[in-house]
């Protein structure tokens, strides 16, 4: 393409977004369209000839864009959203421009060394000790794939391993459990209290019965941020049990550990650095585009020794001690550069505008709670923990079973999704339907989660209503 082609559809693609982002306040926070309507738009053979590059993006602006959650509309709520920072957005367009592969030192040395020094930088604001390191990964699931294996290799007996999670871990444990050898019936779920943090003494009878029975618990999983509740497990004494077991501790904290970025999160998530493999995700609360999970471990050495394999092709690509290859520390060889976007976001807005973002997702939180107790449509499920909070309707002078309480919230859950700007979604917290809000935007107001709440109630109370004249 001639140069002046190249900067005209780069203009266009950049125009595209930045309109984007401006209006999408005032739009939907989510759109989508059923399949057959999708694949009458976009099944067809591909072109034999190409197209001008101008019509192709407007085609993609067009049909196939829009269909999504925007993830990064401020009254996004649902499952665990994020918002970008424009630096982040570029810089993913700046390494795929470069065509950076960071799968090694000899092809990639200096993103090498920014993951290094990013990696470094996480590493001190968790307080994690000197000399801990790891690598970026695609996400929190392909970080505990990689810390599993690592424990797994760990362990003195690997054949007849175990794992453990509370009933609050997320679901990509159980998956990454199972890839790393683990068999279904040895990843034990382990209850949560009133508060859904990880029993400890339920955990210590299961290793204990465990370890009777001829098993090698290999790994710990605790949360810093369950994704339906928010909650946080207690992770010094899951560190105090784990060292004196002698078992890997790792900590999921792939929305929640950013959190450490202010005093309040880092006095909730106390503990975190005492794990042997912590999970963070750049792409939820550190505001960067998908992919950008990160997998720190205190002994780097333990991921080398789970990963590292000759590659007859790779050979030339050895070089000294001093030059870690991000390949021989997980799963993937081609990797992109994903450290280039916390860095650049970071360079181009200082970590104080970081930590206010933060600490503002963890104060509307806070907020939400308060106007759910004050409430007298609305039920508190489970508190405020960092960005996460859940309710549900159940006004106090409605007479209502359960049943009916979980038919009614699930209609307002309805309702918001078609009639409401907003988009929220649900978790049932041991057992109890409930609505969740999640509030890690940057660019999210008090204006937006009142008005959310205000919608629920509105659609709780019309609801009720209809139930009662049923
Ligand atoms: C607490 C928690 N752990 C793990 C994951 C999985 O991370 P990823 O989607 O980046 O693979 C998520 C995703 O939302 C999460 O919230």
């Amino acid at each position: 393409m001639a140069p002046e082609a190249m900067l005209d559809l780069a203009r266009q693609a950049a125009e595209l977004l930045v309109n984007r982002i401006h209006k999408l306040p005032g739009e939907g926070a989510w759109d989508g369209e059923f399949r057959e309507g999708l694949l009458a738009t976009l099944m067809e053979e591909p072109p034999e000839q190409g197209r001008p590059g101008d019509e192709v993006i407007e085609r993609a602006a067009r049909e196939i864009l829009p269909y999504t959650l925007r993830l990064d509309h401020p009254r996004s709520f649902g499952f665990v959203s994020s918002a970008t920072t424009w630096p982040g957005v570029l810089a993913d367009f700046i390494a795929a421009g470069y065509n950076i592969n960071a799968c090694t030192w000899l092809v990639a040395s200096g993103p090498s060394q920014l993951e290094l020094v990013v990696i470094e930088w996480f590493r001190r604001w968790l307080g994690y000790p000197e000399g801990a390191g790891g690598l970026f990964t695609s996400g929190g699931s392909a970080a505990s794939l990689d810390a599993f294996v690592a424990a797994r290799e760990a362990a003195d007996h690997p054949e007849r391993a175990t794992v453990y999670m509370s009933d609050q871990s997320h679901t990509a444990f159980y998956r990454a459990a199972i890839i790393a050898g683990i068999r279904r019936e040895c990843v034990r779920v382990v209850p949560s209290d009133d508060r859904f943090r990880l029993d400890m003494q339920a955990l210590a009878s299961r290793v204990a019965e465990d370890r009777a029975a001829g098993y090698v618990p290999v790994a710990i999983c605790a949360n810093a941020g369950a994704s339906s509740t928010g909650a946080i497990d207690p992770l010094p004494e899951m560190a105090d049990y784990c060292e004196a077991e002698d078992i890997w501790l790792h900590v999921d904290a792939a929305y929640g550990g950013f959190a450490v970025l202010c005093d309040e999160g880092k006095a909730a998530l106390r503990g975190i650095e005492r794990a042997d493999s912590v999970g963070l995700d750049a792409h939820k609360w550190l505001f960067q585009p998908y992919e950008a999970g990160c997998l720190l471990v205190r002994d780097p050495a333990t991921l080398e020794k789970a990963f590292e394999v000759h590659h007859d092709v790779l050979q030339d690509t050895v070089w000294g001690a001093n030059h870690p290859n991000f390949s021989d520390r997980g799963l993937q060889l081609s990797r992109s550069f994903r450290a280039l976007k916390v860095w650049m976001s970071i360079q181009t807005f200082g970590m104080a505008a970081f930590r206010d973002a933060v600490a503002n997702g963890m104060r509307l939180a806070r907020r939400t709670e308060e106007y759910v107790e004050a409430s007298s449509k609305l039920e508190l499920v489970s508190p405020a923990s960092l960005g996460v909070v859940c309710f549900r309707v159940n006004p106090q002078d409605a007479d209502m079973d359960e049943e009916s309480r979980e038919r009614i919230n699930r209609q307002v859950l309805a309702r918001m999704f078609w009639d409401d700007r907003a988009f929220i979604s649900s978790a049932s917290p041991h057992g109890i339907f409930s609505l969740r809000l999640c509030i890690i935007n940057h660019n999210t107001t008090w204006t937006d989660v009142r008005e959310t709440l205000q919608a629920v109630e509105r659609f709780g109370m019309q609801g009720v209503a209809n139930q009662q004249n049923r």
